[in-house]
């Protein structure tokens, strides 16, 4: 199995969709049965809500569902769990690096596989309009697919 987590702050905006976006190119490939996707956030919250609403609107244009996803906590054990942490901040992975130590697998932070702009972050839409949620969306689906592509080689997918 291949450990995929995506993580941000609220675990409520950005890493549901990375979830979302990652879990469809999965299935497109069809590897879906060789991994396990998940996200996080590195706050409690919002833990035990469904992801926000401009998220779930910009998933469905795009054609999949984030609904049922539920947030909860990036905590110490996941440290240990993952064989990709996938940050979507610089934020955030200083909050994940406070943790602790990465027992297994490497830390990243999403946009270091941008094509377009590598190495920012990817802007936290919480509580702004749709073309926030969209920005977002687009830079995590471009990651994403270059996310995939650098997973696949190193697993000799094809
Ligand atoms: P996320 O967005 O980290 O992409 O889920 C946020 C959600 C909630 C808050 C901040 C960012 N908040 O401060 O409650």
């Amino acid at each position: 199995m291949i450990n995929v987590i995506f993580v941000c702050l609220g675990n409520i905006c950005r890493s549901p969709l990375g979830e979302g976006v990652f879990r469809e190119l999965v299935r497109e490939k069809g590897w879906s049965d060789l991994f396990h996707i998940d996200s996080a956030g590195t706050a409690r919250y919002h833990v035990g809500k469904a992801p926000d609403p401009g998220s779930r609107k910009v998933a469905k244009q795009h054609g999949f569902s984030i609904d049922e996803q539920r947030a909860r906590q990036f905590l110490p054990g996941d440290l240990g769990q993952w064989d990709y942490v996938i940050a979507m901040d610089a934020s955030n992975r200083r909050n994940i690096e406070k943790l602790g130590q990465m027992v297994k697998g490497e830390l990243f932070l999403l946009r270091e596989f941008d094509v377009v702009e590598k190495g920012g972050d990817v802007p936290d839409p919480w509580s702004q309009g749709d073309a926030a949620f969209l920005e977002s969306y687009q830079i995590i689906r471009r990651s994403c697919e270059e996310l995939l592509n650098y997973i696949a080689e190193k697993h000799h997918l094809t």
